[in-house]
């Protein structure tokens, strides 16, 4: 597979949470096929069809784990047996309307568990980059026409949106207190940075509540696509553009420890930022048959209506951009789903990671 990592990952010990869900399963195998020796920790998969079980990546790693991420002296009895020198932190409960039915345990998962994990952290000398995945909706939205960046203040109306701006609050805070770059080779040895996607689609994702998994199961069965808000806009990228951010900046956080522990936006270009309409559309004419039927309800629970995202940040001291076009990220997303039932998943999903590197 081609490495644009140049063989940086090879032999690195890796842990990643939440690599049995959606994001964390193909950044295991990423991880893996570049060499790396991946330490995955969750919870059991949501279906027998999620691409973690699919793939198989959890018989290929060096450690599939499941544990609570709530248990902080779990957290750290693992961390203190596998001594991983990267740490990517995914595992949350990251779904919005589930947050208002489980408001407390949204907290607990996505707060206290990305506490749990910074704290292993500190007590662990082996980790000298941590990566804490938030994400857009951690931004106070004021539902405005411009890209949040990465120093407008944080907020979120929901729980899961709420949750995940209090986690980059303590983000802040353990990177001020303990992890501070002033004090870098003095009191630790450790960069800490919080990194925040738009709305991921790609293959093997089955959450409810998001549109790509609903599209896809109402498609199988031959029925409409029913669309909840439909003029919701959301900035759309395909799964292997933030994880590719994500690799980039951790390689650079372990080069500069001091030069890139901060947050970070891995968004679309302003052209897949689109309407869910839009978005079902173009899934609906990739895949090849099926329709949409509005089904908005004016009583619906509050979700955001608009969340753009500014890249400028990434651009400018990164060096990254997204290879793939809205048409492209669609397409990738329904090939998967077209072919998981009758080809070996594993395959498939190195199939795409290459395809995507080579654009
Ligand atoms: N998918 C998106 O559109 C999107 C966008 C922006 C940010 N994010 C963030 O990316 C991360 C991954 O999202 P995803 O879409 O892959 O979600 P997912 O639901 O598919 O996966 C979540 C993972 O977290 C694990 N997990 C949940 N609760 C846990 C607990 N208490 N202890 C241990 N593990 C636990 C699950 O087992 C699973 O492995 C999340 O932090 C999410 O907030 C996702």
């Amino acid at each position: 597979m081609v490495d644009i990592f140049d063989g940086f990952y090879a032999g690195k010990r890796v842990l990643v949470t939440g690599h049995t869900g959606f994001k964390g399963s193909w950044l295991s195998i990423w991880l893996h096929e570049m060499g790396a020796e991946v330490i995955g920790v969750g919870l059991d998969p949501y279906s027998e069809k999620d691409n973690y079980v699919l793939s198989g990546i959890g018989k290929r790693i060096k450690a599939d784990l499941r544990a609570d991420i709530r248990d902080g002296e779990k957290m750290k009895a693992i961390f203190d047996e596998f001594r991983p020198e990267i740490v990517f932190h995914l595992a949350a409960q990251p779904l919005v309307r589930l947050s208002y039915d489980f408001p407390v345990e949204t907290y607990q998962t996505n707060v206290m568990g990305t506490v749990n994990v910074m704290e292993a952290i500190r007590a662990t000398d082996s980790v000298r980059v941590g990566v804490m995945i938030t994400t857009d909706k951690c931004y106070d939205n004021k539902e405005q026409l411009r890209g949040y960046k990465e120093d407008d203040p944080f907020g979120g109306y929901d729980p899961y949106s709420s949750s995940k701006g209090a986690c980059e609050i303590a983000i802040q805070s353990w990177r001020r207190s303990f992890f501070n770059p002033s004090e870098f080779g003095k009191k630790h040895h450790v960069s800490l940075s919080s990194v925040r996607a738009g709305n991921v689609i790609g293959g093997g994702d089955w959450a409810k509540d998001r549109i790509i998994p609903d599209c896809i199961r109402a498609l199988e069965a031959d029925r409409p696509v029913e669309i909840r808000s439909p003029r919701s806009v959301r900035p759309w990228e395909h799964v292997l553009e933030p994880l590719g951010g994500y690799l980039l900046l951790a390689q650079k956080m372990w080069e500069h420890p001091t030069e890139y522990c901060e947050g970070w936006n891995f968004g679309p270009e302003q052209d897949s930022v689109l309407t869910v309409w839009d978005v079902a559309s173009a899934i609906v004419k990739s895949y090849g048959r099926g329709e949409l039927r509005d089904v908005s309800d004016p009583d619906a629970l509050h979700e955001a209506q608009l969340l753009m995202l500014d890249i400028g940040k990434v651009k400018s001291r990164l060096g990254w951009r997204p290879r793939l076009k809205a048409a492209d990220s669609v397409d990738l997303t329904v090939d998967w789903y077209k072919r998981y039932k009758t080809c070996d998943v594993m395959s498939l999903c190195l199939e795409e990671i290459e395809n995507y590197l080579r654009k």
